[in-house]
């Protein structure tokens, strides 16, 4: 198998690269990247030297696309922060995120090569998700019981509402996802959507808008100024990415089992945690440190917890635990601390 791998130099992307050449020594990897990420260009050497092939290129520009040679397109390129769409690179988010997308439908239509998308939860809407009835304890919000379509006792499946503003960085998401539908049906892509929550691991160059399990535990590690925005009670589902990859794995092999489908994908319940739960397992795991509060952020969720159902019925649950990823960024930051200072510090 020929897999290429747009912003394969990313978090997900060099995990997805590397999990693949491990396993399947035989398939042919290519990771395209511009590394607009900072800590990217820190996956090209390993990469390389494991057999993969690095191409620096930019999803934005068909041209760099249009003659690789490749029967699998994974797309993880992506400007991934929800705060982008606030300020000047506005139009690169649009750009990389939506048009990006557009020319990679582009290449694998031409190849007639399956694209696996990776979404995200953000495509549901803010007012959404911060309406519901929250049941607020000393730590977290949970979901009240309710009758919302897409609100279970297990989190929020794909029925939940679309209706309303989401975030620049949402919308760019969720635009392509209607363009893929569109592709699927007019064109006749084979396509695979997984909305993912928030994806954590060893690897993740965390910072303050995105990543916020390794711009935690960095941010104990080389005590840095950290502080909790609002009440800390806000809760995410952590998927490793190692889980993500298991998911991955089995629809790269099994595509037209799971052609057309869009799936969130998370950590589920178990394996959520508010902010003062993931500060709380740093004082554990890590060290003490006081951590200030301030004002609620922009664009912040009160909840988002993913309801795996759907995709539990094709064989996929997540395995390692909030605790467990956060333990193994923490391990990773330690063992390599004086290397990847430049990143967090
Ligand atoms: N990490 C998460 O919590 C999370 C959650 C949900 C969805 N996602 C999605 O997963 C995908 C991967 O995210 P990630 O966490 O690995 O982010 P990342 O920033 O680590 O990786 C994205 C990669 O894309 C590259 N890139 C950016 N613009 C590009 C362009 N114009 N052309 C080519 N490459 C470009 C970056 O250099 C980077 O290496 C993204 O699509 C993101 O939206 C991530």
């Amino acid at each position: 198998m020929k897999i290429l791998i747009t912003g394969g130099c990313g978090f997900v992307g060099s995990s997805l690269a590397k999990h693949f050449k491990t396993r399947y020594p035989s398939y042919e990897i290519t990771v395209l990247d511009n590394l607009y990420r900072k800590g990217s260009e820190l996956n090209i050497e390993p990469l390389e030297k494991m057999g993969i092939t690095f191409i620096k290129g930019d999803v934005r520009f068909y041209d760099d696309l249009k003659d690789l040679d490749f029967d699998l397109l994974i797309e993880a390129s992506a400007e991934p922060s929800v705060m982008a769409g606030k300020g000047a690179d506005r139009r690169y988010l649009i750009d990389t995120n939506f048009n990006g997308l557009i020319n990679c439908l582009d290449a694998a239509l031409e190849k007639e090569a399956p694209v696996i998308f990776i979404s995200t939860s953000r495509v549901y809407p803010m007012s959404v998700i911060n309406s519901l009835k929250y049941i607020v304890t000393e730590d977290r919000y949970d979901v009240a019981s309710c009758n919302t379509a897409g609100v279970s006792e297990n989190g929020f499946t794909e029925k939940l509402s679309l209706d309303g503003a989401r975030s620049l960085y949402g919308t760019t998401k969720l635009a392509g996802e209607m363009m893929i539908t569109e592709y699927i049906e007019t064109l006749g892509l084979k396509a695979i959507v997984n909305r993912s929550g928030l994806i954590a691991g060893a690897g993740q160059f965390g910072k303050t808008d995105q990543g916020v399990i390794t711009h935690w535990a960095a941010s104990y590690i080389y005590d840095k100024k950290l502080a909790i925005f609002g009440n800390g009670k806000q809760v995410r589902d952590i998927l490793h990415v190692k889980d993500l990859i298991r998911l991955i794995d089995m629809q790269i092999h099994d595509i037209d089992k799971f052609a057309g489908e869009t799936f969130n994908v998370g950590g589920g319940l178990d394996n959520s945690l508010s902010i003062r739960e993931l500060d709380d397992l740093c004082k554990k795991h890590i060290c003490d440190k006081k951590v200030p509060t301030k004002p609620i952020r922009e664009l912040d969720l009160k909840y988002y917890v993913t309801d795996n159902n759907k995709i539990a019925h094709y064989g996929w649950m997540p395995e390692i635990s909030a605790e467990e990823t956060l333990i193994d960024i923490a391990n990773w930051i330690k063992d390599n601390k004086e290397d990847l200072r430049w990143i967090f510090v």
